[in-house]
């Protein structure tokens, strides 16, 4: 698949300089925890790779698989979860590990699964936010980065499931369909 026209929003260096940033923010409040770092794939898994190894506390690490997005312009509402294995939360502090928060309502399905099998605390760190397109008031204390309401890829992130290995974000230049 030939790589779509697109500019580099956020280089592989200010990912790296950030990351140690929220290492440091994530370690400050929850090394005393033993949290549970719930990563959502399939575009989390580079982003949470990356973190967890700056983290020098106890944690477990578990997997759930998240779809709601259709295209760029009309998320899907209907969000589907899919746990990758048993988790086990109860008493627990998770910490979300996402790519990027959209509308919320993956992080808000997210939140009604973790309070339900009765997670202590529930914490969200996600690389990239695209507030301008928020629909659910959610408070999400770790943020990388702010971005606009454009299509980003790359670091994880799929443009048509590809390219999720590229090291810098890149934002999509073109009005093809996504
Ligand atoms: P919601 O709307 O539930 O969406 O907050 C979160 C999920 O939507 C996907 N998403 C994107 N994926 N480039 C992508 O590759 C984007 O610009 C983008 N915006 C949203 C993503 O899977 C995220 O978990
Ligand atoms: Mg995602």
């Amino acid at each position: 698949m030939k790589l779509p026209l697109h500019k580099v929003l956020i280089t592989e260096e200010q990912i790296k300089r950030r990351i140690k940033e929220l290492a440091k923010q994530v370690t400050d409040d929850l090394a005393d925890e033993n949290p549970v770092f719930l990563v959502v794939l399939r575009g989390a898994f580079i982003f949470a790779a990356d973190l967890l190894k700056e983290l020098n506390f106890p944690y477990e690490i578990a997997f759930i698989s998240a779809s709601s997005y259709a295209d760029a312009t009309e998320p899907v509402k209907n969000v589907s979860l899919k746990p990758c294995h048993d988790i086990d939360i109860s008493g627990r502090t998770v910490v979300i590990v996402e790519d990027i928060v959209d509308t919320g309502g993956t992080i808000k399905a997210l939140y009604e699964f973790l309070k339900k099998r009765n997670a202590k605390r529930i914490e969200v760190v996600t690389l990239l936010s695209k507030k301008a397109r928020r629909k659910h008031d959610l408070k999400i204390k770790y943020v990388g980065f702010e971005v606009p309401n454009v299509f980003v890829f790359g670091y994880g992130l799929d443009w048509k499931q590809n390219f999720r290995g590229i090291r810098d974000i890149m934002a999509l230049e073109t009005n093809d369909e996504v």
